[in-house]
């Protein structure tokens, strides 16, 4: 079957204030899109394929980049916290969009959370000047989509050389998926995201296309890469070294 060849188009989201109520709309809208695609789950069996903290880890230090409104890695908090030592959280977007309910639910499972309302290109360019930025894990989700070329290289760098494990869930680009970015709409979805949908398919990877990219970063990683439920492509990579 011919392989659909990437491309990264803007999507509209990304170029609406948050205020914006098409922008909420499809905010609320990628609530259910998660759920189509099971992307907790997706995210909880890849994050139990990485090495966990070691039992002496009084605390473990968690980023993610392109968090949008948080509520993805709550779901993913809920049904981690007791399994994982205390977690400090860092929320990374370039909008801010993490509201105070939000928090205040991470803080009832003893999560601190930190949000950080930057570009995630600059955030990479600012790790190379900074030796004490360590992270036991970095998360993104349908997020590194939105990158191509040396930009792309700089953000998986950058995680490469601060964080000790990498989970990243994106659209997987495959004709299955592009078929369920076109029917979003029957799910409830907005104008934006049944736009943004097919952008995303368009720009998501397959095969072993994110390895081949993380593989500038050294030998010294673990790293899988997987088609993972309907529609959704995964990464992980952690250090040999804490396996
Ligand atoms: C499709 S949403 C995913 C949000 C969240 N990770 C989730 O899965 O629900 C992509 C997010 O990436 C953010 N984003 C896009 N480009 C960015 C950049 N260069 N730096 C930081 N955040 C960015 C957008 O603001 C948006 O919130």
């Amino acid at each position: 079957m011919i392989t659909i060849p990437r491309s990264v188009g803007a999507e509209v989201l990304d170029g609406l204030e948050p205020t914006d109520p098409a922008a909420q709309r499809s905010r609320r809208d990628l609530r259910r899109v998660h759920r189509a695609m099971r992307t907790r789950s997706i995210l909880l069996r890849a994050l139990q394929q990485l090495t966990p903290p070691g039992p002496d880890a009084s605390s473990i230090r968690v980023l993610e980049l392109g968090a949008g409104d948080g509520t993805l890695m709550l779901g993913v908090a809920r049904a981690m916290a007791r399994w994982w030592p205390p977690v400090e959280l860092t929320l990374l977007d370039r909008q801010a969009l993490v509201d105070g309910e939000t928090i205040a639910e991470f803080a009832g499972l003893g999560w601190t959370t930190r949000v950080t309302v930057a570009d995630a290109l600059d955030w990479a360019d600012s790790q190379s000047g900074d030796p004490t930025a360590r992270w036991d894990l970095i998360v993104a989700n349908l997020f590194l989509h939105h990158f191509e070329g040396a930009q792309l290289s700089a953000l998986l760098g950058a995680v490469a050389a601060v964080s000790d494990r990498f989970v990243a869930c994106e659209p997987r680009r495959d004709w299955v998926a592009l078929a369920g970015s076109h029917l979003v709409g029957s799910i409830g979805a907005g104008e934006v995201t049944r736009r943004d949908a097919v952008l995303s398919v368009h720009a998501g990877f397959r095969g072993a296309e994110l390895s081949a990219r993380w593989a500038a970063n050294g030998l010294d990683w673990r790293v899988q890469e997987y088609r993972a439920g309907p529609f959704s492509h995964c990464f992980c990579a952690d250090r040999a070294e804490v396996s």
